[in-house]
């Protein structure tokens, strides 16, 4: 667990901001390359659409858009920045980090630039490792983005279409900043997690230097290795069990009930998980915020993504507290309070 003292620097956000691809395919377009159906997709997952790229869109050119916005938002100018975190599972190479691109996107050429790559709990971990810096007095203006390009990632056709129709594309952002001042927002602690007794439960096998000799074979190639699998049923069962729990955790830290809590902001991979782990938690429904109807699961980039919606709905609003948990592959999951 990261807390805070209630004196001395905490982190703020500063600045929030997202941006989605133009193009929208509804449940019923991925019916033209695949065998599946909107009442399928809607009934298990509350997914009605997804913003999918086009052409040669990549990973930092969403979260640049992104960047952008939540820049704007904190009067900071890109060169005001002291770190870069892109939480992403999709970069746009496999070397060098996602981050890189982005650093030269926003005109910087020499302030550090790293990605986090824990899935989907990758922006909870990148809120912890920011605040943290920030804390100790390394940095005092980070940058942290959640940014994916699923839709590249998966198989489109029949055979993977158990995953295909969960993810979508976008961004989001967000400026976390050093602050003295007692009565601003603040990060109140931040918990993460991991079990990597369930590494292979959701995964993409390939390309892999754990694979004998070469990374990619055209065996693993021709088996579709290299798309993400998942065993759905364990991830649901461990979801619903975890994301409460690191809710307790982050309330119980912070002396807080749940009726302190203003907004929650859960991982958007399904509606019914979250609909489960509200109901555990016994949050009244107008308390919870989801994208997931509109936006799919944009795995790194759900938080934000939902962070910059809600605010843009009204949902959000300075003053506020929030409390947030996801969960993902590893598995690993976490949460964190703060006050907007
Ligand atoms: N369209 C139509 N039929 C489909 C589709 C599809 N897109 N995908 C699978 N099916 C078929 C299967 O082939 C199977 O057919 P069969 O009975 O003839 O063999 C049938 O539907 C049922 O498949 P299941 O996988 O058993 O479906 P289930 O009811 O478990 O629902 C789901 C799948 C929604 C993914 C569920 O397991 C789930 O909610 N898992 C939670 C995890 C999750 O949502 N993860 C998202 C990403 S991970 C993350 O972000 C944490």
């Amino acid at each position: 667990m990261i807390s805070g003292s209630l004196t001395g620097v905490h982190s703020r956000i500063s600045g929030v901001g997202s941006y989605l691809p133009p193009r929208i395919l509804k449940n019923s377009d991925l019916s033209s390359f695949m065998e599946t159906s909107d009442e399928w997709i809607r009934s298990r997952t509350g997914i009605e659409q997804r913003h999918w790229v086009t052409g040669t869109t990549a990973t930092s050119d969403l979260a640049l858009e992104a960047a952008r916005v939540a820049l704007a938002d904190a009067h900071l100018s890109a060169d005001q920045i002291d770190l870069i975190l892109l939480a992403t599972t999709s970069p746009d190479y496999d070397l060098p980090p996602a981050a890189c691109f982005l650093q030269r996107k926003l005109g910087l050429n020499n302030i550090p630039a790293m990605d986090v790559r824990q899935a989907c709990a990758s922006f909870v971990y990148g809120m912890s490792i920011a605040d943290a810096f920030i804390k100790t007095g390394t940095y005092k203006n980070i940058l942290l983005v959640g940014a994916e390009t699923q839709s590249k990632a998966l198989d489109k056709s029949t055979r993977g279409r158990d995953m295909a129709v969960l993810f979508g594309d976008g961004a989001g952002a967000i400026v976390l900043s050093a602050s003295d001042d007692p009565f601003s927002g603040r990060i109140f602690s931040t918990h993460l997690h991991t079990d990597g007794s369930h590494a292979e439960d959701l995964w993409i096998p390939s390309p892999s230097c754990a694979a004998d000799n070469e990374r990619m074979s055209r065996e693993s190639f021709e088996r579709g290795d290299h798309f993400p699998r998942m065993e759905g049923k364990v991830v649901f069962q461990n979801a619903v069990k975890r994301m409460p729990e690191a809710i307790d955790e982050a309330l119980q830290a912070n002396g807080m009930k749940m009726e302190d809590i203003d907004l929650f902001l859960f991982h958007q991979a399904n509606l019914r998980i979250n609909e489960m782990v509200a109901k555990r938690l016994g949050i009244p429904d107008s308390k919870v915020f989801n994208t997931i109807q509109k936006y799919g699961n944009t795995t790194a980039a759900t938080l934000p993504l939902g962070m910059d919606t809600a605010l843009r709905a009204g949902k959000l609003k300075r003053g506020m507290t929030v409390a947030m948990a996801a969960f993902g592959s590893g598995f690993s999951w976490g949460s964190t309070i703060f006050r907007y």
